[in-house]
């Protein structure tokens, strides 16, 4: 509900309410973000500057009103708030004041190609105008849970304006707060990092060109909070270039936050007449510590963001050629992996890089739209149906937005690069297309669109994969180059189910999930490296955007070898999905994957879409999901120590009166694992290197950790005591075997009286 009376604007959902006022000389002052409060607070709620503060500035000398001490809903730059300012323009200070406001039902639609939230709303349009003519129209957009802002500048002067600075919101929090961003580089996503926030100025910017791997754009504010307690602010922006936020205390302890595109290169030249619109900003607040912040965030993306055709709909078990094969395949060769695939449960191919131009490897080919015939000699459409004919869907990679300068592309168009004057510098041995091309854009829209018509291809993964130098000032128009390629490929194509994927997650953000419901989380597959990834993902982003896929161990990347029940069970929360080479699978593990494949469907819009929680244990990590009186939990450990204690599962979300079955999955270790040990329970000795037990390894597991028993959800909720964990004494399939990177999961279903 969105009200005005008086000048006080209250905007209230039943999660939270945000509220401020036209204050007496027209800026917006800001009065309460947080838990859902009255227009008639609003006295209250405001800050007392009372006889103000020495060395200020007098914005109004006959009152001794100074705009540095008060909080704001947006502010200006150079009447005396000496704070960051969500704008700067070239030719001077900014001063915007009350105009005019109106309330829509719904959204108000962008106007200039960037996507946006949709769905069931209200928003809320205020303009704001400086003497000079230069309009600035704020627009806040309410869904259920959380609150959308941007800001639309309008030059009504009669001169050009040059902007360097335009965030698309600003806002004043009373409070001393931590930051908590989601940082990294490739293969080490998404990371949480916690940074007080003082009076020095805390920033969270991405200046490669895009979102990047190194700085998430979405972040969290709190103060005094875990994941079950204590007040949480949540943003994010539905942008996927370069962007900027930053938080910092003023003396009077305000927290002055902010977020938009990244300043950094940004110069946008506004003719008299023409406007300049920001991506939108989303704010969300919770006072149910950060699993209450990002269940409002995951409803958000889950209902508003993701494209209509895809909101709450079951993902395929995916299987992609690329770890297991790289660019070493034939026709025959994918044939026979998706027969294996079909007969493990998988329900979509994706043939990954590889398959098209002069691409052997990653140096050349990329921008050439022709099928490699000496790959593929019946072409896609040939090899589609083969694929379709073991009972799976098709899907393909493409890296639209590169070049490699070995190309037929590079050689006929060496203009369509960016290039910023000094000699191009390659990352993965390619170049960027220049998107705010016309003919470029239509070159990829045409030779896409073309392929995606050639063969009945139902899954596309749009891959990306380097930085750029060379965007600079261009970095703003190529994104929107990006999203009008995106809309019109996939526009006329909803049925088409599209991950996105920049190196992994180089490009996780809520633009990139306005187009593909999905995104590679990250070229990490390992495990234990996923909870962090995942887990760091998750306080914004929904597990039904996360690509998950198992792959072989020892890992590539960490040479880390875990068991192939941990790699499923991190999996299963996200889109699952399956990447290596099944030549290699012992029937042991076939039957393990069999296993997780038919767990994960008959489980699977719990695990998709069921309201995902966190819970940090003393020594490890538990996920839940729940949905429709199912509650899934994944109790995932690191190291495994000598002598564990007894370990508890506290559940969430349950009926405290109600009865529970609970089940553990059912899940084997390989024998091979226990090498010597082996002799220990055997009635002969066994070489731990010999034939035998190599045979055994190849076909037997042994049971690991199951258990069923019926509890409350009283005691669910207070915490249960799992069976005991291996110390060395014996062996029964009740016991979990545990040893390093054990995971175990358990499904706790509502008894029917
Ligand atoms: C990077 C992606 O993250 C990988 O999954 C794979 O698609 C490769 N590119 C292919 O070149």
């Amino acid at each position: 509900m969105i009200t005005c009376d008086n000048g006080v604007f209250l905007l209230k959902t039943d999660a939270f309410s945000a509220l401020f006022r036209v204050s007496p000389h027209g800026q917006l002052e800001h009065l309460h973000f947080g838990a859902p409060v009255e227009a008639s607070d609003a006295a209250a709620l405001a800050c007392k500057p009372g006889l103000g503060w020495g060395g200020a500035i007098a914005y109004d000398e006959s009152n001794g009103t100074c705009l540095d001490v008060l909080p704001w809903e947006w502010s200006g730059a150079g009447r005396g708030d000496f704070r960051e300012s969500p704008i700067c323009l070239e030719e001077g200070p900014t001063d915007f004041c009350y105009a005019a406001h109106r309330i829509h039902r719904g959204i108000v639609p962008m106007t200039t190609g960037l996507p946006q939230a949709r769905g069931e709303a209200e928003t809320l349009e205020i303009t704001l105008r400086q003497t000079d003519g230069l309009e600035l129209t704020l627009y806040w957009t309410l869904f259920g849970g959380v609150l959308t802002r941007r800001a639309v500048l309008k030059n009504g002067t009669a001169a050009p304006v040059h902007v360097t600075k335009l965030m698309s919101f600003c806002l004043d929090l009373p409070g001393c707060f931590t930051m908590t961003t989601l940082d990294g580089g490739w293969i080490a996503e998404a990371h949480r990092h916690d940074t007080p926030v003082g009076p020095a100025r805390v920033v969270n910017e991405s200046v490669t060109g895009f979102s990047s791997n190194r700085h998430n754009p979405g972040f969290l504010l709190w103060e005094d909070a875990g994941e079950d307690h204590g007040r949480v602010y949540g943003f994010n922006l539905v942008w996927s270039g370069n962007h900027y936020s930053a938080a910092q205390q003023s003396l009077q302890g305000l927290t002055r936050v902010m977020g938009g595109v990244s300043p950094d290169h940004f110069r946008r030249t506004l003719q008299p007449g023409e406007c300049l619109e920001t991506p939108e900003a989303v704010l969300a607040w919770s006072d149910k510590g950060f699993n209450g912040l990002s269940r409002q965030m995951h409803d958000f993306v889950n209902g508003h963001i993701v494209p209509p055709a895809w909101q709450y709909r079951e993902r395929p078990i995916v299987f992609n050629s690329w770890e297991g094969c790289g660019f070493d395949f034939t026709q025959n060769r994918l044939v026979e992996l998706a027969r294996q695939a079909a007969g493990l449960g998988c329900e979509l191919f994706v043939l990954d890089d590889g398959w098209f131009g002069r691409r052997k490897d990653d140096r050349a080919g990329l921008g050439d739209y022709w099928v490699n015939k000496k790959k593929l000699p019946e072409g896609l459409a040939g090899l589609a149906e083969k694929i379709r004919a073991q009972g799976l869907e098709f899907g393909l990679w493409f890296e639209p937005e590169a070049v490699n300068p070995d190309s037929d592309l590079y050689r006929a168009h060496p203009d369509w690069t960016l290039t910023d004057g000094l000699p191009p510098l390659l990352g993965r041995h390619e170049l960027l297309l220049d998107l705010t091309k016309p003919e470029v854009r239509d070159y990829i829209v045409e030779n896409v669109s073309a392929v995606l018509d050639s063969a009945p291809i139902s899954y596309v993964k749009w891959d990306m994969n380097r930085h750029s130098v060379a965007l600079g000032a261009k970095a703003y128009d190529y994104i929107l180059g990006l999203y009008e390629v995106l809309g019109r490929i996939f526009g006329p194509r909803p049925e088409i189910l599209l991950e996105s994927c920049s190196s992994g997650g180089n490009r996780f953000d809520l633009g990139m999930l306005c187009f593909g419901p999905q995104i590679w989380c990250s070229d990490d597959t390992d495990p234990i490296e996923r909870l962090d990834i995942q887990g760091g993902l998750s306080y914004l982003y929904p597990q039904s955007t996360f690509g998950a896929h198992v792959s072989a161990a020892p890992h590539a990347q960490t040479l880390r070898t875990t068991p192939l029940s941990t790699r499923g069970n991190v999996s299963f929360f996200g889109c699952l999905g399956y990447e290596l080479d099944l030549k290699n699978l012992l029937p042991v593990e076939e039957v393990e994957i069999r296993n997780q494949t038919e767990f994960y469907k008959a489980n699977r819009l719990c695990l998709q879409f069921g309201r995902f929680s966190r819970q940090s244990a003393a020594d490890g990590t538990v996920w839940q999901v729940s949905r429709e009186g199912k509650h899934i939990a994944g109790v995932f450990h690191r190291l495994q120590h000598a002598a564990p204690g007894y370990e508890g599962l506290r559940m969430t979300g349950l009926k405290p009166g109600a009865r529970y079955r609970v089940t553990s999955r059912l899940q084997k270790l390989r024998v091979g694992q226990f090498g010597g040990l082996v002799s220990h329970i055997s009635p002969i000795p066994i070489n731990p290197n010999g034939l035998l037990l190599r045979t055994a390894d190849r076909r037997y597991g042994m049971e690991d950790g199951q258990e069923q028993f019926t509890a409350s959800g009283a005691a669910l909720l207070s915490g249960v005591m799992l069976q005991p964990r291996f110390t060395g004494t014996g062996y029964d399939k009740t016991l979990r075997l545990q040893g390093d990177f054990s995971a175990y999961l358990y499904t706790a279903e509502e008894e029917t009286p």
